[in-house]
């Protein structure tokens, strides 16, 4: 896939794991596996936090809107950057109003709307992709401190 295609000369991705989203006990399943990756790859405690928070976030969104898909978990070597790439795609519906969904507080499933718009503020890379009746797909970095 493309969103892969990072800067291939300097970026080297290994163990993309694949966890796939259908169920809330799925979500916890990715968002525990973000977790342990960022902690293996010596994040800090408050860092690995927002990685799960991150992957809770676009997991929630894929069994709330879209029912199923998929969460990737990638670890980007890049020294002396670590860092960590999370993509989130389904086949969805689509978000229709992308500007809107990502300026926070809109919501078609009467949430605070807050999800997208934090997850953007909490990474280095922010990449959405979405069409109505093509699914969504979000990737994002984020970099050790
Ligand atoms: N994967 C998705 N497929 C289709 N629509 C989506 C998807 N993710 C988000 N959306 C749309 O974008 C809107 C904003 O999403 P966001 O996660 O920011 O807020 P929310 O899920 O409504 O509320 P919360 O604050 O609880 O996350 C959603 O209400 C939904 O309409
Ligand atoms: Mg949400």
């Amino acid at each position: 896939m493309a969103i892969f295609q990072v800067n291939t000369a300097t970026t080297l991705m290994d163990t993309i794991e694949t966890v796939p989203i259908r169920t809330v006990t799925d979500i916890v399943i990715a968002r525990q596996r973000g977790r342990d990756r960022a902690l293996s790859m010596r994040f800090s405690e408050t860092e690995a936090t927002l990685i799960a928070t991150i992957i809770s976030e676009l997991a929630r969104n894929i069994v709330l809107y879209a029912q199923h898909g998929e969460i990737l978990i990638g670890s980007l070597d890049n020294p002396p950057r670590r860092g960590i790439s999370i993509v989130s795609r389904d086949e969805g519906p689509g978000i229709a109003d992308v500007q809107r969904a990502l300026l926070g507080g809109y919501s078609t499933s009467g949430g605070l709307g807050l999800g997208l718009c934090g997850v953007r503020r909490m990474v280095d890379e922010f990449q959405l992709e979405t069409a109505p009746g093509k699914g969504t797909t979000v990737a994002v970095k984020k970099w050790a401190r």
